[in-house]
């Protein structure tokens, strides 16, 4: 498969680059982009981000592979965050994960066979005033429990 982007695609590109004083500083939106277009980040498209911002391979690599929020393989339509730390945990965020993990029968950075969902233990996200909370993709859930998360699970397709 190739991977490009498409002419709409391209301008919202050079609109990054132009934020920026130099071309390498875009490659965080960009890198975002090809997310949110094929769903994770394969080698062949951090070496065509590379080819677009005039970056060897490796340098996107490691841009890549340093924050969690990239994708190295493919994960679920539905990517299920589950915060686990302090304000979270002292308020069932753990019972939460756990049942999360049950009901899917995925671990950490897994996704189920059928592509639907993946599960991912997160620090805090910087919602503990909502604690405990989830994240499904880029939407947070506040002040959850298990029977509540049930209900935001049960009301995806
Ligand atoms: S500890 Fe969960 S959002 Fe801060």
């Amino acid at each position: 498969m190739e991977y490009k982007f498409d002419q709409a695609e391209l301008a919202k590109v050079e609109y990054h680059i132009n934020k920026y004083p130099t071309k390498k500083s875009a490659i965080m939106p960009i890198l975002w982009m090809a997310q949110k277009k094929w769903g994770w980040l394969s080698k062949d498209i951090m070496m065509y981000i590379g080819e677009l911002l005039g970056l060897p391979y490796s340098h996107v690599y490691g841009v890549a592979t340093f924050y969690t929020m990239y994708f190295k393989k493919p994960m679920g339509k539905y990517h299920v965050q589950v915060c686990t730390n302090v304000s979270c945990m002292l308020l069932d965020g753990d019972k939460i994960y756990e049942h999360v993990s049950d009901r899917l029968g995925i671990k950490h950075m897994e996704a189920t066979a059928d592509g639907k969902y993946s599960l991912e233990e997160v620090e805090c996200m910087g919602a503990c005033g909502g604690a405990p909370m989830i994240a499904i993709n880029e939407d947070f859930y506040e002040f959850v429990d298990i029977k509540k998360v049930d209900e935001i699970i049960n009301s995806l397709n």
